[in-house]
Parts: structure tokens; C-alpha cells; sequence
């Protein structure tokens, strides 16, 4: 992570200010400013509240305005104000958001330092306040640019420090409010692991790569986690040939990883799988260039699952246990790849005829899913999966489609990803297109040749791996990877998509947690 500080100020924003530019936030269609934006205006002889009229500024969400060169009677050599939209439609996204905007906005102007005047309406849970302060100042600064020469990177702006003006808190609400400024902190590891990960080329995230992080992040946890890794023998021997099939193609070793979090044992047991692909080439039924470009992020759902772990391991929360796998491979053509044809037996002894060697997402995860069913009988499971280009025809490049087999789970992860700021919606399992799926020579082929409908029946595919486990598939091949420019919430690259939703939605069952 880079170098940054964050400094807690329980002063008024006016007392020695220590920030290039000061963000102040107004509610929409709210008459009276609030008491920052009030002194400030005061100070400035009302040249704010002025500008903002003659901007026709209304305060809707994300509505920024900058007052520049007020450094003589404010101290700040510039304010910006941002609008948070309507009182009544205020989540704690909407805090989070306005402010990794601001600080998006503010190093843009390369600015190297800004202050925030914290609302008030975001300190009733001030854990959470702090929590979301520090994620929006690390996740708004993230840049992948290791491989850049210092040259090309010199004029890359970043902001070096963020000074948290607090509301008046309370002395116990004071220290939940630091306690989320540190958690926040990890998160933001957490999910800047994730973005790392997915924009690292794949001749460098390989499947012994993603086995690797695995092990640093169990040692890491100091004995709350521990990891099984199950090599290609062993996968043999346990029947997983869907798996196995997509890695036959590949010169790298597939690497099935298993992570355990060791929670409390009384409390619900967890699993979340993350689809580990490290480079999609289609197989023999292979891509275009076009398509192949951007195929190293079809790891990024087992990216998010390390993010979280990553998390768990520093963090140790009072959950029940949690296991993360990660059925790693890559899929690659050669004489030794699986053929248009092929018919395999999947662990739960289903037999698949395949029928597109580039539908392999569904094949690796057929196997995860039964192995968890099979060996850790979680009371939850989730997948994570860059699973089909159909959701991006479904939902557009940004927002995740959540299928499943449990209407009440999906509505309680729907939920925690709009809280979080991480687009998502419910899809539809249509049963109706099951038959589709049925092979002439085996129990199930691997495309069904409808040509509409992609993420639903690859999402009907995985069912057929689920017996009987609460269950949610997430496909997120639009939402993990941002292939247009970057804004602030969504990177150009690996966004990162999932890891700050899943944690909220784990550590939401222990209700003492954020
Ligand atoms: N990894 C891809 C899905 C994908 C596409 C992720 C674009 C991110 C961006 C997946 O393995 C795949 O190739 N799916 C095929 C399925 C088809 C062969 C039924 C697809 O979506 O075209
Ligand atoms: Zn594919
Ligand atoms: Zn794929």
C-alpha cells in the first residue's frame, strides 16, 4: 500500500488547518447549511453559498463545486463541496461514495493533501464511519503502476494525507471511530490485493502464484487460518474430472486450494469459492485476440476470495468459521487439451459432455461445488465467478448478476452490496431452460447452444452441483474489470468487486460486528 496518512482532528475545521483543500458535503433541497459549511461560508464572506447558487448547485448526489484560491481568510487553498442527494434516501453508501469522489476529484487537481468534515449523519454508527473514511481515501488513490518507468509515472497525482475532521463524538463513539479508521485501513488491503492480483499479468498470477498468497495469508493470520492445497493427484484421485479437464491443456500444474478461517464452531459455517482461472485462452475452442485480451482477470473471483481472507487474517472477527476455495488452473490449448466432445465424470459422479472447451468456468466450479458440499457441508455457500460474457448483455459492464437457490439469501447479499456500493441485481433461474442442458450422450453438456440466456444457464449448470446447501452464484465478469476509463469507485483494471460486500455480508451474522 502506498504511503499515506490519515490524521483524527477533534478541532473545528477552521483551527490551524493542515490540508491543501477542504471537502464539505450539503444535503439536496436542505435549506441551512450544515455547521462546517456554515462557518466556512461565514469566513469566506459568504463566496460558497454564492457560487453554489450561481452554479445552480442543488446538492444531488455526487454534485461537486470547488471554491479555489480562498487561502487568505480560510486556510485551505481551495474547498470543494459535495452534494449527498435526499435526506431520506441517505445509506451508508452514499457517504462513501461522495467522499471517494471528492478525493478522486482533489488529486486530479494535484492536490497532495485534503481534510474532510465527516457528516453527522454518518457517525450513528461510528465504526462504521471511520470504516468507510479510509477505504474511500485508500480505494480512491489505488494505481497498478509497477511496471511503469518513474518517467511515465511523474505525473501521477496521489493524495499523501487525509485529516478527518470527527462531529462531535462522544469519548466511547470517538474510539469505535478510530477502531473503523484501523479496519478500514485492512479492508482497503484487502481489496487492493484483489485489484492487484487480477491486473498482474497471467504469466505472473499463476495457479502456484495464487497458492503461494494463499500460504502468505495463512501465515500471516498466526494460526486463525490454515490452508490444504490439493494437487493434481489427489484431484484425480477424489473423481474431480471437470476440473481437471480444463487444466489438461496448460504446461502449469492446477493447484485446488483450500483456506479455512477457524471461527467459532457454534456459529454458522461459511464457504465462498472463487472461480481461479488464471488465463482464459478459450482452449481448443479458442478465443479471438480480441476476446483473449483481457482474459488474465478470469481469476478475479479467487482474488476476491484471498482479499477477503486477507482481512479475516488480520482481523480475527468473532465469526463462525469460513472456508475459501480456490480450484486454480489455466486454460490453455495444446495437444493434451480437452476436445469439443470430450465427456467427463465431475465429482459428484455427473458425467458432462464438452461441448465448448472456453465454457470452463463452469466445469472448474462444478467440481468446488461439490467438493464443499461433499467435505466441508457449509450452512452458506457463495460463488464468485468471471463467469459469462451474457451478463455484461444483461446488466452492462458495471453490475453483477446474483442467482441461486435461496430467495432469502440473495435478497440479504443484494442488500449488503447496495450498502457497500457494489452494483449487483437479482436474476432469474428460469427452470424452464433446463432441459437445454440435457446431453445425448452424457448426464449434462456444457453449453446449450440457445445463444440467448448465456448467464442463466451457466448459472442452471452450477445448480446441478448444489444438492442441498443455501447457495448463491454471483457472476461478475462485467463487474470485477473495468475495461473503459477509470473513475473513482471503478478503476480501469480489476475493481476489486466483492470483497467489501462479502465480508459485510460474513461478518453480518454476529451482529456485534460492522
Ligand atoms: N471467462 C469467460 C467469461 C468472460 C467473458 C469473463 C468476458 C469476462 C469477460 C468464460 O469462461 C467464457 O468464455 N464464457 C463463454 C461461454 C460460452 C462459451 C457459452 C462466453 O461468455 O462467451
Ligand atoms: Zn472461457
Ligand atoms: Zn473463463
Amino acid at each position: 500500500m502506498r504511503q499515506a496518512n490519515i490524521i483524527l482532528q477533534t478541532d473545528d475545521v477552521l483551527k490551524n488547518p493542515k490540508a491543501e483543500v477542504l471537502v464539505l458535503f450539503h444535503f439536496e433541497s436542505d435549506s441551512k447549511k450544515n455547521d462546517s459549511y456554515n462557518k466556512i461560508d461565514q469566513k469566506l464572506g459568504n463566496r460558497l453559498s454564492k457560487k453554489a447558487e450561481r452554479f445552480g448547485f442543488k446538492g444531488e448526489k455526487n454534485e461537486i463545486i470547488v471554491l479555489h484560491d480562498v487561502e487568505a481568510s480560510a486556510g485551505y487553498d481551495a474547498v470543494l463541496l459535495c452534494g449527498v442527494g435526499k435526506r431520506d434516501k441517505f445509506i451508508q453508501n452514499t457517504f462513501y461514495e461522495a467522499l471517494v469522489r471528492s478525493l478522486g476529484e482533489i488529486s486530479k487537481m494535484k492536490f497532495s493533501s485534503a481534510a474532510v468534515a465527516v457528516l453527522p449523519e454518518a457517525c450513528d454508527n461510528p465504526k462504521m464511519a471511520g470504516r468507510l473514511v479510509t477505504e474511500a481515501f485508500y480505494l480512491s488513490q489505488y494505481r497498478f503502476d509497477k511496471y511503469k518507468s518513474a518517467q511515465a509515472k511523474k505525473h501521477d497525482q496521489h493524495l499523501e494525507k487525509l485529516v478527518v475532521y470527527e462531529p462531535q463524538l462522544t469519548k466511547n463513539d470517538l474510539q469505535a471511530f478510530s477502531e473503523g479508521l484501523a479496519y478500514g485501513a485492512i479492508v482497503s488491503e484487502g481489496v487492493m490485493l484483489t485489484r492487484d492480483l487480477v491486473n498482474e499479468p497471467a504469466i505472473y498470477v499463476t495457479p502456484e502464484k495464487l497458492a503461494e498468497k494463499a500460504k502468505q495469508i495463512a501465515v500471516q493470520a498466526k494460526g486463525a487460518v490454515s490452508i490444504k492445497i490439493l494437487g493434481k493427484g489427489e484431484c484425480e484421485r477424489l473423481g474431480m474430472g471437470a476440473y481437471l479437464s480444463v487444466a489438461k491443456g496448460s504446461d502449469l500444474e492446477p493447484q485446488f486450494i483450500v483456506l479455512h478461517y477457524n471461527g467459532d464452531k457454534k456459529k454458522k459455517k461459511m464457504c465462498i469459492i472463487g472461480k481461479s482461472i488464471t488465463f482464459d485462452s478459450g482452449g481448443l475452442s479458442l478465443k479471438t485476440s480480441k476476446h483473449m485480451e483481457t482474459m488474465k482477470l478470469d481469476m478475479a473471483g479467487g482474488a476476491a476470495v484471498l482479499g477477503v481472507f486477507h482481512v479475516l487474517s488480520k482481523t480475527h472477527p468473532p465469526i463462525g468459521e469460513v472456508y475459501g476455495i480456490l480450484p486454480a488452473c489455466e486454460n490453455m490449448p495444446s495437444g493434451k487439451a480437452s476436445r469439443p466432445g470430450d465427456i467427463v465424470s465431475a465429482l459428484n459422479k455427473k458425467t458432462i459432455e464438452i461441448l465448448n472447451t472456453d465454457a470452463e468456468g463452469r466445469l472448474a466450479l462444478a467440481d468446488a461445488l461439490s467438493y464443499a458440499e461433499k467435505y466441508i457441508k457449509p450452512d452458506y455457500m457463495i460463488n464468485l465467478a468471471t463467469l459469462t460474457g451474457a451478463i455484461m448483455v444483461a446488466l452492462g459492464p458495471d453490475i453483477a448478476g446474483i442467482f441461486g437457490n435461496n430467495d432469502a439469501l440473495a435478497e440479504e447479499f443484494f442488500k449488503k452490496a447496495q450498502e457497500e456500493g457494489e452494483e449487483a441485481w437479482i436474476m432469474p433461474m428460469h427452470e424452464g431452460y433446463k432441459p437445454k442442458m440435457k446431453s445425448s450422450v452424457a448426464d449434462l453438456k456444457n453449453v446449450t447452444g440457445m445463444g440467448y440466456g448465456g448467464a442463466i444457464t451457466a448459472a442452471l449448470f452450477l445448480s446441478e452441483f448444489v444438492e442441498k446447501t443455501p447457495w448463491l452464484h454471483i457472476d461478475i465478469a462485467g463487474s470485477s474489470y473495468n475495461e473503459g476509463e477509470s473513475t473513482p469507485t471503478r478503476p480501469k483494471g480489476g475493481t476489486g468487486w466483492g470483497v467489501r460486500t462479502v465480508l459485510s455480508w460474513l461478518l453480518s451474522h454476529d451482529k456485534k460486528n460492522l
